[in-house]
């Protein structure tokens, strides 16, 4: 199998400006990619990001993205709304109006959203949950080659827990530092065996990865055309979902 050791194009990190978007363009950097950042705010986030190319963008405005997207040949998403509310717009709209502003153009997607997604006993969380899912049901209607990671709790780990733990099925608890999410979401873009798959990511105590593809590589893919994930437990059906999914996922088949 082919493992590139590079994007061409360089990657767009979306939400770099965040606690895990700074740490994704960091781990890019490291990894000799080219990044571009999309910011709404462009000099806070040049002061946040030194050295890294920002471009304007709000993923309200779907205007505002052809730029952003422009020759780029991956995507990283860590956005994240700040205002309950708001989730439908950000959480996923962003996710829709980017794979829309890509009009068709193939290129390498990591995605995350979080544990939990498939659940419906997550109280405050459901609505913003529901609408992670429903943006990961967009990518993997899209045709584009895609990693989705679905982190754990990211305060919660141990200093010694640097061992991955890629769980399937949605049914376990953890935690994972952001450090390591930026780095699996960035070594998934460079990783073959890492396209196709969703999964949790867990860390425990133990030494970090070294063996990337083997890792990966024990993940079940998703079924080719499929909405929900490899093993999820399949209580979603997509008649339940609103209206505005449907016909979004509709409009990506076509394109
Ligand atoms: N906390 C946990 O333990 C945990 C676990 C798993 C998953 N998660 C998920 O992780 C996500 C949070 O990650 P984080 O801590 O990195 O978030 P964060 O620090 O709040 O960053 C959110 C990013 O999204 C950007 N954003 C928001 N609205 C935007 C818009 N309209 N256009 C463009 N960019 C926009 C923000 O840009 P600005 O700087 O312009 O605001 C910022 O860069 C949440 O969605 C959460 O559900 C959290």
């Amino acid at each position: 199998m082919n493992h590139p050791d590079t994007v061409p194009g360089g990657v767009l990190v979306i939400g770099a400006t965040g606690s895990v978007g700074r740490l994704v363009v960091a781990a890019a950097a490291r990894h000799g990619l080219a990044v571009r950042a999309l910011a709404r705010d462009v000099g806070r986030a040049g002061r946040l990001l030194p050295g890294t190319e920002i471009v304007h963008g709000d993923l309200e405005d779907p205007e505002t993205l052809a730029r952003a997207v422009h020759g780029v040949g991956a995507v990283v998403f860590t956005h994240g709304a700040h205002n309950a509310g708001a989730y439908e717009r950000v959480d996923y709209g962003g996710v829709a109006n980017v794979l829309r502003a890509l009009d068709g153009r193939a290129l390498r997607i990591a995605l995350m959203t979080s544990i939990n997604v498939t659940r419906d006993d997550n109280g405050a969380y459901q609505d913003l949950l529901d609408w992670k899912r429903r943006s990961e049901r967009l990518v993997r209607a899209s045709g584009h080659p895609y990693t989705i990671v679905r982190p754990g709790w990211f305060d919660a780990a141990g200093p010694g827990d640097r061992r991955l733990v890629l769980a399937q099925g949605d049914r376990r608890s953890g935690a994972v530092d952001r450090a390591q999410v930026a780095e699996v979401l960035v070594r998934s873009l460079l990783t073959a065996t890492a396209a196709g798959k969703t999964f949790e990511l867990f860390a425990e105590a133990g030494p970090a990865p070294r063996d990337w593809a083997g890792l990966f590589a024990d993940v079940l893919a998703d079924v080719s055309g499929a909405v929900d994930a490899a093993q999820d437990s399949g209580t979603l059906p997509l008649a339940r979902e609103p209206e505005s999914l449907r016909a979004d996922l509709d409009r990506l088949r076509a394109s």
